[in-house]
C-alpha cells in the first residue's frame, strides 16, 4: 500500500481535454469534472477518477433491465451479504474506482451464500454510488462479460441489480492482480512468469479484437490484468470496453476515457478510438514488466514521472535496453527476451498508430518468449550498467524533446 495513485480519464469530454497540456499529462487543472479526488472511504492506492455521467440514474429502467438477458445468475443483495459475510472489512481484497472488492462464497451452481470454505469462491464488486464509476460501467461489464468467454478473460459468474444496488460476482483469482505483484509485493516476479502473464494477457487482447465487430477494450493496465493461481492472466474491467469501427470505417468517435499513463496520445488528442488504442496500452504494460516501474509515477525524478517518455530513448539501442530492466529480477532474465520485449514495445508504442503491430503480431512474439534458454543466473547482473552509467542517462526525457500533445478533442 502507499503506492501512487494513477488518474483517469471519463466521459468528461472536450472540455476536460482542455485542460491536458501535454503528453506528459499533467493533471488537470480546470474543470470541475476533472477527479483528482477519490471515492470518499478510498485509501491513497485508489485510483483517482473523472467523473463519469454524474446525473445518470441509479436504478435500472425497465427496458435495461430487459437488456440484461445474460447468461450470468442473477444474485439477490442479501445473499451476497451473506456471502461476503456482510461485507465484513477482513473479506475486502480490493479498491478500485467502482468500489470495494470482497472475497465471498456461493453456492457451486446456484446463488445462495454458502460457508466460508465451502461451495464457489467469488470476487464480490459492489458499486459505491458515491464512487466516480457508476451504472454506466457496470451495465458495459454486464452486457460484455456477460456474453464473452474464454480463458484470458475473467469469468463473471453473476450480477445483482436491487434498487440501487449494483454487484459484480466474479470468479476469485488466487493471485490478484499483476499491478500487485509487479508493484506491491515484497517477492518478484520472475522473467518467466512475467512471460507467461504478457502471453496470457495478449491472448485476452487478441481475442476481443478478433471478434467482429472488434471490441476496444480501453482500460488496459497492469491492475486489469488478474492471475490465477498458476499465474495465469485474465482479462477483468470492461466498464470502459467499446465496440470497434466497422465496415469501412478507421474508428469510433467517443469521448476520452481511459487511465493516464496507458492512453494512446492520439486518441487523447482526438477522441478517435482504434484497436490500435489498445495496442498502445499494452506497450505500456510490456514496459512496466519490463522495468518494475509503474506508467505513472510522481515520486520519480521529474523527467521520469511518464515511463514511456523516460524509456523510449533506450528502446531501440540494444547496448542501453538494459539500462531498463527492473533490478528487483537481480540480473536473473533472458538477455534476448529483453531485446525481443523492449523492441516489441517499442513498436507497440510508435507515434503513428499505422505503425503498431497487430495483437496476432505480439503474440507471435510473445509466444517465441516462453521458454528462454538462455535465462543467465546473477552472473548476468555484470552486464548491467554501474550506477555511474545510469545516472550519466537519468534525465533522458529532457536530452530526447519528445513531442507532447495538447488536448484538443473533438468529439
Ligand atoms: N476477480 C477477482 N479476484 C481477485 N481479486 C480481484 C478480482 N477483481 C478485483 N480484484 C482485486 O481488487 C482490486 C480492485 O479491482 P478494481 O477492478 O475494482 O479496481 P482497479 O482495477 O484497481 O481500478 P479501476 O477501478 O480503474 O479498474 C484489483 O486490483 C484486484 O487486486
Ligand atoms: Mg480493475
Amino acid at each position: 500500500m502507499g503506492a501512487p495513485t494513477q488518474e483517469r480519464y471519463d466521459e468528461a469530454g472536450p472540455s476536460c481535454l482542455s485542460s491536458f497540456t501535454c503528453g506528459l499529462f499533467t493533471w488537470p487543472s480546470s474543470s470541475a469534472k476533472v477527479g483528482s479526488h477519490s471515492a470518499p472511504g478510498a485509501n491513497a492506492d485508489v485510483l483517482r477518477k473523472i467523473e463519469i455521467n454524474a446525473n445518470e440514474p441509479t436504478i435500472l429502467s425497465p427496458l435495461e433491465d430487459e437488456r440484461l438477458f445474460s447468461p450470468a445468475r442473477k444474485f439477490q443483495f442479501n445473499d451476497l451479504k451473506s456471502a461476503t459475510r456482510n461485507f465484513r472489512p477482513d473479506s475486502i481484497i480490493g479498491e478500485g474506482g467502482f468500489g470495494h472488492v470482497f472475497k465471498g462464497w456461493i453456492e457451486e451452481h446456484g446463488t445462495a451464500p454458502a460457508k466460508p470454505g465451502t461451495g464457489l469462491v467469488v470476487a464480490v464488486k459492489i458499486l459505491n454510488p458515491n464512487g466516480l464509476q457508476g451504472h454506466k460501467e457496470w451495465l458495459a461489464e454486464v452486457d460484455y462479460l456477460g456474453e464473452l468467454h474464454h480463458s484470458n478473460l475473467v469469468n463473471l459468474i453473476g450480477y445483482c441489480s436491487e434498487g440501487e444496488h449494483r454487484l459484480l460476482v466474479y470468479e476469485f483469482m488466487e493471485k490478484g492482480s499483476l499491478e500487485q505483484h509487479l508493484f506491491r509485493r515484497a517477492t518478484p516476479l520472475p522473467w518467466t512468469t512475467r512471460m507467461k502473464i504478457a502471453l496470457g494477457a495478449a491472448k485476452g487482447l487478441a481475442f476481443l479484437h478478433g471478434r467482429d465487430p472488434p471490441i476496444i477494450f480501453r482500460d488496459f493496465k497492469t491492475s486489469n490484468i488478474l492471475l490465477d493461481d498458476d499465474y495465469n492472466a485474465k482479462l477483468s474491467d470492461f466498464g470502459l470496453a467499446r465496440d470497434g469501427p466497422q465496415g469501412d470505417r478507421s474508428h469510433v468517435s467517443t469521448r476520452v476515457m481511459g487511465t493516464y499513463g496507458y492512453a494512446a496520445p492520439e486518441y487523447v488528442m482526438t477522441g478517435h478510438l482504434t484497436s490500435r488504442s489498445d495496442i498502445y496500452s499494452f506497450g505500456v504494460v510490456l514496459l512496466e514488466i519490463l522495468t518494475g516501474r509503474r506508467s505513472m509515477d510522481k515520486s520519480r525524478p521529474s523527467g521520469q514521472h511518464n515511463l514511456v517518455e523516460w524509456a523510449r530513448p533506450f528502446l531501440g539501442d540494444k547496448k542501453k535496453v538494459i539500462w531498463l530492466v527492473d533490478p528487483n529480477l537481480n540480473g536473473i532474465y533472458s538477455a534476448k527476451g529483453i531485446q525481443k520485449v523492449s523492441s516489441l514495445a517499442a513498436r507497440c508504442l510508435a507515434r503513428d498508430p499505422r505503425g503498431r503491430p497487430s495483437m496476432q503480431q505480439v503474440l507471435d512474439v510473445l509466444a517465441l518468449l516462453q521458454s528462454p534458454t538462455d535465462i543467465a543466473g546473477p552472473a548476468i547482473s555484470s552486464y548491467a550498467p554501474s550506477k555511474d552509467a545510469r545516472s550519466q542517462v537519468k534525465n533522458p526525457c529532457i536530452v530526447q524533446g519528445q513531442q507532447h500533445i495538447v488536448g484538443n478533442g473533438n468529439v
